[in-house]
């Protein structure tokens, strides 16, 4: 809770935990609940639950709560674990509780006083029950025949912070570090606790403080920063968040005075060992590592002829007396690829290195798996991966920050991307394997399942540097927690929440997020291609950027045709990777979807899509068209004026006016480049350079 209000109406610093009064209302549908019974406060998660609530009551009643153990003139809102006294089991029937699982929730209002009880199994589920009840008062919605249960489909529900102790943030764009200034964790926490309030609001339980690529400094953080890291997990604690650290695969030699990390020397295992159980000493909830190894110049377990799981699972033993569970990550290529060598095909690298070793990691190692099989693009398709190692827990990773999504200066609402990912159909065991079933974990009832997102905030006031990018850190949330709520729905509560229920405004603003991912899309990389920006920082158009480089991203554009053909036919045989009816679909020219032609075939400019278009007037066209729409954006968001806050307008307006422009350029430098690749006019006669 902040208290020291520095922050202004606006600025976006509250984000959707505004609790707005409804302006005009003299008696708001609300104001009669304003105390709140909770038997038992001794619990820290549960005093937050408390805490939360009044302090949303507050803001939404204009009224102070009280809070006591006993009801008082009803209407009351009543909170609780079962189990706990009969205050709350004697409201919900047995057979209800029953339904509520770890951190699920029930809320009913009783029809004869009014009172609303919130009942889960364990504070924590109350504490997301609160958070809903506050979503339904915030969002306008009728508190008076409450009844409903919830339980997360998703049980890990992860944030990868990728944040670094000398305060800069990995692919940030909002800011340096809140966790670290000055090679230390921060001592002013209050940043800190506000993100929990977030995270927890929106349903995430696990957070990994520090960047996946770990230098020296932050390997310190197992020990020598220990204190530092305990302080951290109190903060995220109360919110019922578990703090997980990313760890360097080579820490044995980097602190450990040994000269090996080879994962079966003795030696490694049992400096591991002592290592975790010093964290445990001072942590005893902590979640676990996360591991980036042998995966873009980071140590791994090949140094010694070691494979992945001897790498998991060596760390694995280590956290499995204390309940800990190591999350290994699934990036890893070959970065030094000579662009001359068509045989390798990046794609193809996490199936390649991790689908043989099925069975062998022990269970408490989880597989992260990044959503696509390249990094992030704007299109790619799903990792066939997510799904193939039955006997594997597997999460997946997506990136909330928008590296190749516009950089949190572009407006690009990713949510209807991870539906899509989400719902795609992997058909692994037969029709209906989609991938939030396999991510679930109720494909192949594994022991870890989930979801971990690469964060996209930092020190800047609004969190996220473009205000509308706060949609995003919601909508993951969300997500998480239910994958079934729609873009829409999510998008409309982040709205409504933030902006409070001006009709027209809304509308507006619903368009803009849910247009943003097609119109990002259009005047970027074509057809599912990718990249085409900028070496290094990865911001504005440079189609040949990558093409002679050592990263394996290429277009493979010449004066006849662009893409890359990954088909076992006649190119790097990755359609085999997927199931059959899904390989047959992408390694045909003629049924390949349109948005991934160029991912998975070399084709002339002049062949023609499903839509009726050639490759050539497809790019004209969706530039033309995309840098246009992004200028509608802005053009919508000007009639807002007056509609909104000035702070948050002028933010929205700025970024939305930087974006028309770097549209603009994206046409223009796309069209011009394939225009004198491939010398074909644009049929509609418009200008190229
Ligand atoms: C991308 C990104 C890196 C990051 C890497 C990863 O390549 O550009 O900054 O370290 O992903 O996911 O590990």
């Amino acid at each position: 809770m902040n208290n020291s209000v520095w922050y202004h109406p606006g600025d976006g610093y509250l984000a959707w935990l505004q609790y707005r009064r409804a302006k005009d209302a003299e008696a708001g549908p609300y104001d009669a609940y304003h105390h709140i019974v909770a038997a038992d406060q001794e619990d820290i998660v549960l005093r937050t639950a408390v805490n939360e609530l009044a302090q949303g009551l507050e803001g939404i009643t204009g009224n102070k709560a009280s809070v006591s153990g006993i009801a008082g003139t009803t209407p009351n809102i009543i909170i609780g674990t079962f189990g706990t006294g009969a205050v709350i089991d004697d409201l919900f029937s047995a057979e209800r509780s029953a339904a509520i699982r770890a951190e699920g929730y029930a809320i009913r209002t009783d029809s004869l006083t009014g009172n609303i009880a919130i009942g889960a199994a364990a504070p924590a589920g109350v504490l997301y029950g609160v958070f809903h009840l506050l979503r339904i008062m915030g969002t306008g919605g009728s508190v008076q025949d409450l009844n409903l249960l919830e339980n997360p489909v998703n049980q890990l529900r992860m944030i990868n912070q990728w944040d670094n102790m000398d305060g800069s943030v990995e692919r940030g764009y909002a800011g340096s570090s809140i966790f670290y200034e000055n090679n230390r964790v921060t001592s002013n926490l209050q940043r800190v606790q506000d993100y929990a309030r977030l995270l927890a609001s929106s349903g995430i339980n696990a957070i990994a403080v520090n960047n996946v690529n770990v230098h020296r400094v932050e390997s310190r953080l197992l020990t020598e920063f220990l204190p530092d890291v305990a302080e951290l997990a109190a903060v995220f604690r109360a919110y019922s968040i578990k703090v997980f650290l990313s760890i360097n695969y080579a820490s044995t030699i980097e602190i450990g005075g040994l000269s090996t990390a080879d994962p079966l020397d003795p030696e490694v295992r049992e400096w591991w060992s002592a290592v975790t159980s010093q964290v445990y000493a001072a942590i005893p909830d902590f979640g676990g590592f996360l591991v980036k190894a042998d995966s873009e110049n980071r140590p791994g377990p090949f140094t010694y002829g070691r494979d992945h799981a001897d790498g998991a699972n060596m760390l694995a033993e280590a956290l499995k007396p204390h309940g800990g569970i190591v999350i290994w990550r699934c990036f890893v290529y070959n970065c030094k690829q000579d662009w001359r060598d068509r045989t390798t095909d990046r794609a193809r690298a996490a199936y390649d290195h991790f689908r043989p070793l099925d069975g062998r990691f022990m269970d408490n190692v989880i597989l992260q798996i990044k959503n696509g099989p390249i990094d992030f693009q704007v299109r790619e398709p799903v990792s066939p991966l997510l799904g193939a190692m039955p006997e594997t827990n597997q999460i997946i990773e997506f990136q909330i920050a928008q590296e190749y999504t516009g950089q949190q200066r572009h407006v690009c609402y990713l949510v209807p991307q991870w539906k899509e990912i989400l719902n795609f159909d992997t058909r692994l065991h037969g029709e209906g394997t989609t991938v939030k079933r396999i991510v679930d974990g109720s494909v192949h009832g594994n022991t870890y399942s989930g979801c971990a997102a690469v964060s996209n905030i930092g020190k800047d006031t609004n969190w996220t540097g473009h205000l509308l990018a706060q949609a995003n850190l919601y909508g993951y949330g969300r997500l998480a927690w239910n994958p079934e709520l729609s873009a829409e729905e999510i998008a409309g509560e982040w709205i409504t929440l933030t902006f409070g229920t001006d009709g027209t405004l809304s509308r507006t603003l619903l368009s803009i997020l849910m247009d943003s991912w097609e119109i990002y899309e259009s005047y970027t990389a074509p057809l599912g291609v990718g990249f085409m920006v900028n070496p290094d920082h990865h911001y504005g158009p440079n189609v040949d950027g990558y093409e002679y480089s050592k990263w394996g991203t290429y277009h493979f554009a010449d004066c006849h045709g662009i893409g890359v053909d990954r088909t076992r036919a006649t190119g790097t045989g990755y359609t085999t990777q997927y199931e059959r009816v899904n390989m047959e679909m992408y390694e045909s020219v003629e049924r390949c979807p349109d948005e991934l032609l160029l991912f998975f075939h070399h084709v002339p400019y002049t062949h023609v899509l499903h839509s009726g278009k050639s490759v050539i007037q497809h790019i004209y066209d969706t530039h033309f068209e995309g840098a246009e729409r992004a200028a509608g954006l802005l053009s919508a968001w000007m009639l807002m004026k007056g509609a909104v806050e000035q702070t948050a307008y002028g933010q929205v307006a700025d970024r939305l006016a930087e974006q028309a422009e770097h549209a603009r350029e994206w046409r223009d430098v796309i069209n011009t480049y394939f225009f004198r690749k491939s010398g074909i006019a644009d049929a509609h006669g418009r200008t190229i350079y």
